[in-house]
């Protein structure tokens, strides 16, 4: 019979302690444990028989399973070309994000073609089925909505459908309990445990389920961080607030790539595909300004333009302002100084901020010509020649690095308008992309078009 102990479970990592004290000794960090209650089995018989049978790699009879897709294009794309049976994902992302609009939608498209269900632990059947008729939601007979927080009694309550489904999605495990473990819903014991017995359903019974995972305020999905390593694929949706457009990223897929992106814009009926996301980044000037740039950026697989803006305004301060938005301060303090010692500019009793229009964030290293080019724009006050990208990793010697996939930047950018390139050295010759061609070896070589506004290229191939 298992015997109930009281353990001290840090709420950040999970590591898990017999006496309570003020810092976690597996991560360090401070005020994060909480008393749980955990049931210790004891087996006294060891068994010597294994109900185990290992199997060839072979496969018997062809295993190629279909994948289900939804016809919401953004979402299958994100997820590797739709859903597998079996696989389970996690959804993360702010509250108030859109994650139960999202699912919704997506359980409505599923269900013309499988069946499905949809169990909300934090909101009423009733105030469900009110927001499924704002967003237009068909009214379908294979889609099963209930309101409950217990797992075993909704994988009970399955079992026992006259047909089984093909997906079932969670809002949210942070609600849902197991009634064997003693701690109350949201801890690392019940959402482990819980998404266990969820894992377990879904591998054993071929459905896909889909979880919506609450995020902590530091932006990582709550509960421990095995929770990202137990589920095939976790998603992050991502946006603000007080823009309208969301992406949905892939962080981990077990099934499909990362990193890919689907774009949504949220609207008075929910949220709306955006299949061509790059102009949405892409701020209108009718007239040059200057500390602006363009940046050719790729996000998954698809390209994507975004502007770079930088501002720099004479400092008071004895330690000058340093502020990014949407970019890496540290990258931000890197690319300064290399125009400080590489190319002869100063930005000392300047303060500096950087923002990347659109609320968007990038990572890529590809946009550090983009952001030197808008600082060396905002800081001569001239504008970069008209209608020109930016794409290429600065060294710390100041070198342009090449990047990868060029042409489709480059591609995307002639899609768009665009008529001048300025990237790293080494592009492939061959490609039939119609774009005047800078390429540079130096972060010096692009400084001429600050000091001479007419100039604009630097040398072509
Ligand atoms: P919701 O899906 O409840 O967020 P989450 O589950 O991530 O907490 O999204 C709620 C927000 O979305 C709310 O602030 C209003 C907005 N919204 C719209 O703008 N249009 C709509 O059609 C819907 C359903 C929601
Ligand atoms: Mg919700």
């Amino acid at each position: 019979m298992a015997k109930i102990t009281l353990k001290y479970v840090c709420q950040d990592c999970g590591t898990v302690h017999s006496k309570w004290g003020g810092k976690c000794e597996g991560c360090g960090a401070w005020n994060t444990m909480q008393e749980e209650a955990m049931a210790v089995t004891k087996k006294l018989v060891k068994s010597t028989k294994s109900t185990l049978e290992f199997v060839s790699i072979e496969a018997e009879e062809n295993n190629d399973c279909e994948r289900l897709l939804t016809d919401i294009n953004e979402f299958d794309r994100v997820c590797g070309g739709g859903l597998v049976p079996g696989a389970v994902l996690l959804v993360g992302g702010d509250p108030g994000i859109g994650k139960s609009t999202l699912l919704l939608q997506v359980v409505s498209h599923f269900s013309k073609n499988y069946r499905c269900a949809y169990v909300s632990g934090e909101e009423a059947v009733g105030q469900v089925r009110m927001r499924a008729k704002r967003l237009g939601v068909a009214n379908s007979d294979n889609l099963h909505l209930a309101s409950a927080t217990n797992v075993s009694d909704i994988l009970l309550a399955l079992d026992n459908l006259d047909h089984p489904v093909d997906l079932l999605i969670i809002d949210s495990i942070q609600t849902m309990t197991n009634m064997d473990v003693d701690s109350a819903p949201g801890t690392v014991s019940q959402v482990r445990i819980c998404t266990q017995e969820l894992i377990t359903f879904a591998k054993t019974k071929g459905v896909c389920v889909i979880l919506v995972g609450h995020v902590t305020k530091e932006g990582v999905i709550a509960g421990p961080r095995v929770l990202e390593h137990m589920v095939d694929t976790v998603l992050y949706f991502e946006g603000e607030r007080n823009y309208h457009y969301r992406i949905l990223r892939s962080v981990k897929n077990r099934f499909g790539p990362t990193d890919e992106i689907g774009v949504f814009e949220m609207t008075e009926q929910g949220l709306q595909q955006v299949p061509n996301p790059s102009a949405l980044f892409l701020n209108q000037h009718d007239f040059p300004v200057s500390g602006s740039a363009i940046f050719a950026g790729i996000e998954g697989t698809r390209p994507i333009l975004v502007e770079i803006q930088a501002l720099v305004a004479p400092s008071h301060l004895a330690t000058p302002r340093r502020t990014c938005v949407g970019w890496d301060n540290n990258r931000l303090a890197m690319i300064l100084a290399v125009l400080e010692s590489r190319c002869g500019l100063s930005f000392a009793n300047r303060d500096v901020f950087l923002n990347v229009a659109g609320g968007l964030k990038i990572t890529e290293p590809a946009s550090d010509l983009a952001v030197a080019a808008a600082l060396a724009s905002a800081l001569s006050n001239n504008p970069v020649p008209v209608k020109s990208v930016f794409f290429g990793e600065i060294g710390l010697s100041g070198e342009v690095r090449a990047v990868s996939q060029t042409e489709l930047r480059l591609k995307e950018a002639t899609k768009l308008g665009f008529e001048n390139a300025y990237c790293g050295k080494k592009i492939k010759s061959g490609n039939d992309v119609d774009i005047s061609l800078s390429s540079l070896n130096y972060l010096i070589e692009m400084m001429d078009i600050f000091r001479n506004p007419q100039h604009s290229k630097v040398r072509s191939l």
